[in-house]
This record gives C-alpha cells, sequence and structure tokens, in this order.
C-alpha cells in the first residue's frame, strides 16, 4: 500500500507536533515552520497533501497557494484558519484550495478532512490511468516533425482544459481534423461522456434537423411511432462532432444556432424545450468564408462554433512530416497485413517528399498501404507504391488496364448490367491487391466487411 505524503505548513510550534503526531501513524508527514522553507522544499519534492496556514509571517499562505499551483498543481491544499478568517479561506478556495480547516483543530476534523482529500485525490489518479488507456485505443499519436504537429499537439491540450467550450476545426480534406477532435475529446474530461460523430454531408438535407434534434412520434410522415433521440440528446455529457459542418442546411443552421446560445432545443414536431450539455467540435474543408459571402452559411453560427478556431496546413506546406508519417505507416501496415520492410528505398523516398499531397495525409496512408499490399518486402520501393519517380501523377492499376463503360444508346441501355460490371470490376480489383484477403479487400474499397462479402456472394466472385 502507499503511504501518501504530507506537508503540514504552520509558525506555531504546538500545531505543528499536534498534527504530527495526529498523522504520522499512517502518513509520511513533514512540517515546516515558514512558507519560504515549504516552497524551498516543493521545488524538489512534491507531496500529496499540503496542511496549509493562511496567517503565516512573512511569504503568507494566500501566497504560498499560488506558488504551489505552480510547483505542483496535483497537490491537494487544505487551509488551516482562525475562526475570524474563514472568509479569506473561501477566498483561497477560489484559487485552488481543495478545502478549509478552521482552528481550533479537532482531531477528528482534521482525519476526516485528511481522508476526504486524499480519496480524491485517488480518484483523479484512477480518473487519469483510465483516460490515458482511452487514448491510447482511441486515438493514434500525431506524427511529424513540422511546427505544425507541435503547435496542433499544445493547441489540444489548451482546448481539453474547458469541457465546454466549441471548437472549429479547418483544413483541407485529410489533415487530420476527426483525428484532432478524437484527442481533444478524450484528452478532456468528456471522455467519460459519448463522443457522437455526425457526418453533416452523409445525411439528405432534409434528415439532418430531425437526425440532430430528434423528433415526436408523428412528426412527419415515415417517423417512428415511438419518436427519436436526436445527436445532441446522446451526446449529453461528451462530445458532439459535426464533420462537414458547412453543409448544414439553413433550417439546420438556424436550430444549431439557437442551441448553441443556450443549450436549449426542440424535437421536430415537439413543444418541451429540451436541455443538454456537451461540447460541440465541428470540422469542414470547405472554404467557409467563402460559403458565407455566397449566403450559404451563417456568420453568426460562424462565430458561435468557432469559438476557439484551428486551421491545419496542409501536408504540400509541412513537408517535413511525410518521411515521418510514411514510414509511420509503412511500420502499421507492415504489422497489420504481416509483412515486415526495412525501410523506403532513397529513390522512394525522394518522391514521396515531391509529391502534390492533393488528398494530404489519408492519400500519403492510402498509398502507403497500397505499397505494403502490392510490395514483395525488404525495402518500399518506387514500383511498390506505384508514383513516377518526379513524384506527380500516381499510375494507378486502374489506369493501365482502364474498365470501358458502353455509351447510352439510342435505345438505351441496361443500367443495371453497367452498374454490376463496375461493381464487379472494383471487387475484384481489389481482391487482387488483397491477395484474396477478403478484409483487406473491404478496406481498400472502404466498405464495411459485411458489405463486401453481401455485394462479392450477389455477383458470384470468386
Ligand atoms: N499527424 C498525423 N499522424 C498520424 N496520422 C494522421 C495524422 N494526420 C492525419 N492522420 C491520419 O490520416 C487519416 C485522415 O485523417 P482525418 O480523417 O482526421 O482527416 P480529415 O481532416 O477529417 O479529412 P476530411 O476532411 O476528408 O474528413 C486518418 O487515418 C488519420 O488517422
Ligand atoms: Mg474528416
Amino acid at each position: 500500500m502507499i503511504r501518501y505524503s504530507i506537508y503540514i505548513v504552520d509558525d506555531d510550534p504546538a500545531i505543528r507536533d499536534s498534527l504530527t503526531t495526529a498523522l504520522e501513524g499512517s502518513y509520511e508527514v513533514r512540517a515546516f515552520s515558514s512558507g519560504e522553507d515549504v516552497i524551498e522544499e516543493l521545488a524538489r519534492n512534491l507531496p500529496d497533501l499540503m496542511l496549509l496556514d493562511i496567517g503565516l509571517p512573512g511569504k503568507n499562505g494566500i501566497d504560498v497557494l499560488q506558488d504551489a499551483r505552480d510547483l505542483c498543481p496535483e497537490t491537494l491544499v487544505v487551509m488551516i484558519t482562525a475562526h475570524e478568517d474563514v472568509s479569506t479561506a473561501v477566498s483561497a478556495m477560489r484559487l485552488g484550495a481543495y478545502d478549509y480547516i478552521v482552528k481550533p483543530l479537532s482531531l477528528e476534523g482534521i482525519e476526516l478532512s485528511v481522508r476526504k482529500a486524499l480519496d480524491t485525490l485517488r480518484l483523479r489518479k484512477e480518473v487519469n490511468i483510465l483516460q490515458e488507456k482511452h487514448l491510447i485505443e482511441n486515438v493514434p499519436f500525431f506524427i511529424g516533425e513540422s511546427d505544425v504537429i507541435r503547435d496542433v499537439t499544445e493547441f489540444i491540450g489548451l482546448v481539453a482544459k474547458s469541457t465546454t467550450t466549441p471548437v472549429l476545426i479547418l483544413g483541407e480534406t485529410g489533415t487530420g481534423k476527426e483525428l484532432i477532435a478524437r484527442a481533444i475529446h478524450f484528452r478532456s474530461t468528456n471522455f467519460i461522456g459519448p463522443l457522437v460523430t455526425v457526418n453533416c454531408a452523409a445525411l439528405p438535407k432534409d434528415l439532418i434537423e430531425s437526425e440532430l434534434f430528434g423528433y415526436e412520434k408523428g412528426a412527419f410522415s415515415g417517423a417512428k411511432a415511438s419518436g427519436k433521440r436526436g445527436w445532441v440528446q446522446e451526446a449529453e455529457g461528451g462530445t458532439l462532432f459535426l464533420d462537414e459542418v458547412g453543409d448544414l442546411s439553413p433550417e439546420a443552421q438556424a436550430k444549431l444556432l439557437r442551441f448553441l446560445e443556450d443549450g436549449e432545443f426542440y424535437r421536430l414536431g415537439g413543444t418541451e424545450k429540451l436541455h443538454v450539455q456537451t461540447r460541440v467540435i465541428s470540422a469542414t474543408n470547405k472554404d467557409i468564408e467563402d460559403l458565407i459571402r455566397r449566403g450559404l452559411f451563417r456568420d453568426d453560427l460562424y462565430y458561435r462554433l468557432g469559438v476557439v478556431k484551428m486551421l491545419i496546413p496542409s501536408l504540400n506546406e509541412r513537408r517535413d512530416d511525410i518521411l515521418p508519417l510514411a514510414k509511420h505507416f509503412l511500420v502499421k501496415f507492415g504489422r497489420d497485413f504481416g509483412k515486415e520492410f526495412s525501410g523506403i528505398a532513397p529513390k522512394a523516398s525522394a518522391a514521396l517528399k515531391d509529391y502534390d499531397w492533393r488528398g494530404n495525409v489519408r492519400e500519403l496512408k492510402n498509398l502507403i498501404e497500397r505499397g505494403v499490399l502490392v510490395g514483395k518486402g525488404k525495402e518500399l520501393t518506387l514500383q511498390d507504391l506505384g508514383i513516377g519517380s518526379s513524384g506527380k501523377e500516381p499510375i494507378l492499376e486502374q489506369e493501365r488496364h482502364e474498365p470501358w463503360f458502353p455509351p447510352i444508346l439510342p435505345e438505351g441501355i441496361d443500367f443495371s448490367s453497367v452498374q454490376e460490371s463496375f461493381e464487379k470490376y472494383y471487387i475484384e480489383q481489389a481482391l487482387t491487391l488483397a491477395g484474396g484477403n477478403e478484409t483487406r479487400a473491404a478496406k481498400l474499397l472502404n466498405m464495411n466487411h459485411h458489405t463486401f462479402r453481401y455485394r462479392r456472394k450477389r455477383l458470384r466472385i470468386q
């Protein structure tokens, strides 16, 4: 069992002695007679708990508390205060003290207060461990050596201190916006609550509102008889991630604005005012200021969503990140596909550094994944990557033997059979690239494994 350490700071020797006697049986106790002495010690050793007299001569208890917040933010501080000075103790709590006890001290009062504080400390530590575990499981590390990646990491740390401030993430497709949103969620205390991701672009416009805010029974034809909770409600106590927020309809924008202003909303067809607390993170790869100019996005909503804003530069603007990312993905997919690569061949590295990454990190990730699939192992070569040595245009398999699409004839065509041959072509291609492995093939098409199997079966592809 760990023995917690407690520092007692009081100029009165009688109090120091009685506290030490009361606590040293169960804890590691040290006593200090002045603020200066304990500050000097805090620069070296950090206690779990500090019992701190307010009325110290010289540096007083409030000064010591403020220094301690910087020196040992995790240490809990319980103020010791004279009866007539309780209001100072209350302001000390505003400055970050955990609790206060009033003189004259009773032994029971002290033991209770110390036990309560240390229980809190233990819980906090447990929560931290749990949070680290969730982070590792849910958020991959940000790879990169550019200043951008350093700023992004710092930004996430800052934003995660709040649980409600809305965050807007801007950047081209594939730059890592969703990754940042996840990291903010799991770094903040909201990680205990749900992370609900809504892709505003993937839903038909007239459904977004009812999906977001829910609906009452009979709200529209086709509505479920029971009514439905919306995503906003599902995200209670956690994070609501609105991806592709630039695609919201004007009606949904108006409702979202109202919700952001006071946390209140109505279900579609509902009259009851609902209230939910959640953090809204939104992202878009659209030029949102241009949308505002064209009257497609409300500027008041833009300001509400973007109380804190982050713009992630494209990969082309931070080329220092390319090789570290490529190596990271090489190891990752090598492990996934059970192939070992020693590294990336010099010509391939040069081409990657030169390449025009219009799809940003996602394109790089896909390219490496494909390279690992088709590569023979050892070094990853230009040929595995399927890009030209100038690093400009990819020469992908598809372009070498392109599928043929029949033109529409005057008497019309059989659309479903064209569609079938199109599906068949890609499923076969993916299977070939994946060496017959269905899971990998489905992944190449960004298709759910079950969907893939279903289609493969229906098209009778061997
Ligand atoms: N710095 C990074 N380190 C490691 N992986 C990254 C990094 N940046 C992006 N990725 C990975 O690249 C892929 C694309 O990132 P993400 O989905 O977050 O992009 P996005 O900005 O949301 O794109 P879109 O606008 O198309 O939705 C993901 O697999 C993500 O994990
Ligand atoms: Mg995204």
